[in-house]
């Protein structure tokens, strides 16, 4: 039986104020979200700051927005799986369509950060979608499934059963707009349908994500679809009531 995952995505938001108020806020509702396991990925600077405000508690994960492929060295800027995990992390977000977009990272480049998250004991949510223009020429699928062949093509079908997959349409993100549940559904169902073919456990046990304006009002009705697991939350996990009201229409 998959359980449901809702993950907030904070993006390039907050301070150590905000970061302290919103763990603390989550913390303290957690225990009525009874059925979703709940993460939060601060930006990187902020990650030792809700682990520490978190204080030892499991029941709250810590995930990054990125990684670099490499484990240490002369890579100025970046951050490595293993100071992820150092700093508390267990998850990390690969392939966001910002990092594809703005980044310039290719279905090959976050492939590697897959494989790099793995090797560094991290689990890898991989990050899928399509743009607007993709969908409106009838390309969703063939984008979602050129990106997930990627990460197959690179590590193997068997890795992917410890990963995360979120399905993301670039046109639902930050804009308001949600895809319809049913339109969610439609891709979601794609998604398990070509891990079928792989092996059935690993569809049967995959947590697929829906990211793209999920918000208390819309959350219900997409997480109730056969195929969603949960969600991957951008501006609505930046307040405790919204992010936890969501985790809660998984109960
Ligand atoms: P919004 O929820 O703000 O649309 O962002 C979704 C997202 O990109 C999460 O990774």
């Amino acid at each position: 039986m998959r359980r449901p995952l809702v993950a907030g995505n904070w993006k390039m938001n907050g301070d150590s104020k905000s970061t302290v108020n919103l763990v603390n806020g989550i913390a303290n509702g957690r225990a009525e979200v009874i059925n979703a396991e709940v993460l939060i990925c601060p930006p990187y600077i902020l990650i030792p700051r809700a682990a520490d405000t978190l204080n030892g508690r499991d029941d709250v994960f810590l995930g990054a927005q990125d990684l670099d492929i490499n484990e240490s060295g002369a890579f100025t800027g970046q951050i490595s799986a293993s100071m992820l995990v150092d700093a508390g992390c267990k998850y990390v977000l690969v392939g966001h369509s910002e990092r594809r977009a703005l980044y310039g990272e290719s279905d090959q480049d976050v492939a590697a950060k897959f494989d790099a998250a793995q090797k560094g004991a991290l689990i890898p949510v991989l990050c899928v979608g399509e743009t607007l223009a993709e969908r409106e020429s009838g390309d969703t699928e063939t984008v979602v499934a050129r990106q997930l062949q990627a990460i197959i093509d690179l590590v193997g079908a068997e890795k992917l059963a410890d990963s995360v997959i979120a399905y993301e349409p670039v046109w639902a993100i930050g804009t308001g707009v949600t895809a319809s549940p049913e339109q969610a559904q439609d891709v979601h169902k794609f998604i398990r349908d070509m891990l079928a073919v792989l092996s059935t456990d690993l569809a049967e046990n995959m947590q697929i994500l829906y990211g793209g304006s999920m918000n208390p009002g819309n959350a219900s009705a997409l997480i109730g679809m056969q195929d969603i697991d949960g969600g991957l939350i951008g501006g609505a996990s930046l307040q405790a009531e919204s992010f936890l009201a969501i985790c809660k229409s998984a109960n």
